[in-house]
């Protein structure tokens, strides 16, 4: 366990949970809740008994209702500009961490609680889940990627409109535009996360890292130099004895036995 103020880390059987917590305002971002997340990120990524990670928002509430609207109403554009980079590279390395993060939404998340959660590689939304990137109403647009991943994750129409209109969207509609992976009864919420990591992390470690990392290259890079990453991956996993184990167990008829090497 941690000894931040607003974001806890909590480690069982190889899954963290690392938890937002400043309830009061419904766990918006301001800068002190912002470095403990990227604290709590760097400090998981030199971990490695953790294999998987879960980031979720305390109480009944909120995932996280967005970045502080009072730290943001005090910016003028340089420090505007270094709020949206800042944010940027904390959510970046969220997005590029090399095991799985998945986001447990079980309430608002809203402006950059929302981009949080889409950097996130996995979203579970709880049925209490409200998504929504507001900023347009208060004078701003999402500066912590929103205009850039929305698009990637739910197609550019529906990225428009959510950004344009600024209204929110329940979990249900959230899974069928596909932001949300899947959505769970409210009380399920953090039982049904850990399910999936678990069920993940039952998968060669270095091929998950491996995959994460084609994936998210791949996103970003033309189709020739997407496939030679992914080939390259593909022949450097050869070489594991992971791949050696796994193939050797499904042609013995085992369940395989991974060492992450
Ligand atoms: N930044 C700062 N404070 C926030 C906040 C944010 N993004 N979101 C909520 N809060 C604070 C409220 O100011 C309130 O604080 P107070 O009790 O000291 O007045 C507290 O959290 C509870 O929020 P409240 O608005 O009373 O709850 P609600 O249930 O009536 O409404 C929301 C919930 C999420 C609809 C509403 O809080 C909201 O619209 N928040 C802002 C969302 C937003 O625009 N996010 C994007 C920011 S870029």
């Amino acid at each position: 366990m941690s000894d931040n103020n607003y974001v806890r880390t909590e480690t069982a059987d190889s899954v963290a949970t690392v938890t937002i917590d400043r309830q009061a305002k419904l766990n918006a971002l301001n800068p002190d809740v912002m470095a403990e997340i990227d604290g709590a990120f760097a400090a998981l990524e030199n971990d490695a008994d953790v294999r998987a990670v879960i980031l979720t928002g305390a109480g009944d509430k909120a995932f996280v209702a967005g970045a502080d609207i009072g730290t943001l109403a005090r910016m003028n554009t340089v420090s505007g500009a270094r709020i949206s980079r800042d944010g940027q590279e904390i959510l970046r390395r969220i997005e590029m961490f090399p095991r799985p993060v998945i986001a447990a939404v079980g309430g608002y998340a809203l402006g950059g609680g929302c981009e949080l959660a889409i950097a996130c590689h996995i979203r579970v939304a709880s049925e209490r889940a409200r998504f929504g990137l507001p900023e347009v109403g208060l004078g701003i647009i999402p500066g912590y990627g929103g205009t850039v991943r929305l698009a990637r994750l739910v197609g550019l129409g529906r990225a428009v409109e959510m950004i344009l209109t600024g209204d929110m969207i329940g979990a249900n509609r959230a899974a069928e535009i596909g932001l949300a992976n899947l959505v769970v009864p409210h009380g399920e919420l953090m039982d049904r996360s850990t399910a999936l990591a678990r069920r993940i992390i039952r998968n060669a470690p270095v091929a998950l890292e491996m995959a994460l990392k084609s994936i998210y290259e791949a996103a970003e890079s033309p189709m020739d130099h997407a496939q030679a990453l992914e080939s390259t991956l593909f022949g450097l996993l050869a070489s594991t004895t992971d791949m050696k184990e796994g193939m050797a167990a499904f042609l013995e008829k085992r369940k395989a036995d991974f060492t992450g090497s």
